[in-house]
């Protein structure tokens, strides 16, 4: 008989997860404990701006007519504990409000809550991102709940998904991590991935800690590579040397790679600055800390990309911004995304405005979320519109319609053109020679 799955946490993570397994043919029920959240996905509609996730929905999501009706959406654990094989858990783990450790609160409730309805043999799979360690304690406590006793199995299975990527990565993978502490287990995770094992994503079977530290060890690395170049361009705007072209150069080199070594205002999001904070925070726990001190520095350069950029951006505007106008290009923390947690380009607008300048931003899909995060900038409909009588347009998320954004028209909204590229995005001649002034982080002014 074919495995049944639920997905607990329909975030990011978890409605993609839910509509991946639909798609790879299982009978999934997805449960949230917030029903609006659950009320959506059962309309077929997805809960964040994430391309192709609407598709999968609208294929599976039962009650709709051609549907496979292999995807139903539920807020009952009772539920989830009589319908699953196999349950993952997919909710997420923020940092804790004024502290570097991540809050653990949803994944401990999420086990608590649906162990006590586990009446038969089944494997519960970690996917959320947690400290080391947590898979030991988690497994003792479903044990101890469940009234199936040790046939509540835990596995850790690191999910690796990118935001705006978010179904590909999930459907075909670039490896696949499972941490076991059984033959079953890993049995039972070969089934689910089944496709994606044939068409030859890597299966790396490993116990709890290295499961779980992969993960970490992985958004640490890029966080790096991404500080590294970040760095690189204030060497680079201290030397009048290019970042860009050096990205480039060094990029050639296979054993460097070319990915992840845009410079520009640095990065963002939920799951990067959380991640390696949380890292260091449980490093120090096992005393370990001094491991992961390059960490701190990896995070301070991060930050000091978007005060650099309110530094430039006033310099640009003559030194003040108190009377200017500053239209901003870009909400979101990346593009192909409606996500603003933690977004540089947010967080660079506020920076701004609350340095005089009256700020009125455009982004193409993160307006709703930018207006509830940051209700006092002001929004435009279209990039033209943010751009009227601006004194220095800011381009700090680089979506792909930015970049084929006409210079000569929107130069004539504006009230001086000067452009700065937060996201060395832009194509610097296009600019240039449509009359406007481009700057960018870590290349020379001309
Ligand atoms: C990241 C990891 O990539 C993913 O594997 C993990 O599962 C979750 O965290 P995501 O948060 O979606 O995914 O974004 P990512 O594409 O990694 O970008 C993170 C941030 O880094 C963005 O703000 C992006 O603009 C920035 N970035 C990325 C750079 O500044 N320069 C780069 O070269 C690449």
């Amino acid at each position: 008989m074919a495995l049944k799955i639920t997905v607990i946490g329909t975030g990011y993570l978890g409605a993609t997860h839910a509509a991946a397994m639909a798609e790879l043919g299982f009978e999934v029920l997805g449960l949230d404990v917030v029903p609006e959240k659950i009320e959506k996905l059962a309309a077929g509609k997805a809960p964040m701006y994430e391309p192709g996730l609407e598709e999968l929905l609208r294929r599976h999501v039962a009650g709709f007519e051609g549907t496979t009706g292999r995807l139903r959406f539920s807020t009952s654990y009772e539920e989830a504990g009589e319908f699953g094989d196999i349950h993952f858990i997919c909710v997420n783990t923020p940092q804790k409000h004024g502290e570097y450790a991540c809050d653990m609160s949803y994944v401990d409730a999420a086990v608590e809550s649906l162990a006590p309805h586990l009446r038969r043999p089944a494997l519960v799979v970690g996917k959320s991102t947690v400290p080391v360690g947590s898979a030991v304690r988690l497994a003792a406590r479903l044990a101890e709940l469940a009234p199936v006793g040790a046939d509540a199995e835990l596995a850790w299975n690191p999910e690796f998904l990118r935001e705006g990527f978010a179904v590909q990565d999930t459907l075909h993978p670039d490896r696949i991590v499972v941490g076991v502490t059984s033959d079953r287990a890993e049995k039972l995770l070969r089934e689910v991935y089944e496709t994606p094992l044939a068409e030859g994503s890597p299966f790396v079977v490993t116990d709890f800690p290295t499961a779980e530290l992969v993960k970490t060890a992985a958004n640490s690395f890029l966080a790096t590579k991404i500080s590294f170049i970040n760095a690189m361009a204030e060497v680079c705007e201290a030397s009048d040397g290019d970042v860009v072209q050096l990205a480039e150069a060094i990029g050639h080199d296979d054993r460097i790679g070319k990915k992840f070594l845009r410079a520009g205002i640095g990065f963002g999001g939920g799951c990067l600055p959380k991640d390696i904070r949380a890292f260091m925070a449980r490093a120090g726990e096992l005393g370990a800390d001094q491991a992961l001190t390059f960490l701190r520095e990896v995070d301070s350069i991060n930050m000091r990309r978007r005060g650099h950029m309110v530094e430039l951006a006033r310099d640009a505007v003559g030194g003040s911004f108190l009377g200017k106008r500053v239209a901003v290009l870009g909400a979101t923390f990346k593009p192909d995304s409606d996500d603003v947690r933690d977004s540089p380009a947010l967080n660079v607008a506020g920076q701004i405005h609350l340095q005089g300048a009256q700020v009125t931003v455009f982004d193409p899909k993160g307006m709703d979320n930018a207006r509830a995060h940051f209700p006092t900038l002001a929004y435009a409909p279209s990039a033209l519109e943010a751009a009227q009588g601006a004194h220095a347009v800011l381009h700090l998320t680089e979506w792909a319609e930015f970049r084929e954004l006409d210079p000569a028209a929107l130069g004539k909204a504006v009230a001086e053109r000067r452009i700065l590229d937060g996201r060395n995005a832009l194509d610097p001649e296009r600019w240039r020679e449509a009359g406007w002034s481009y700057r960018a982080l870590g290349r020379p002014t001309a």
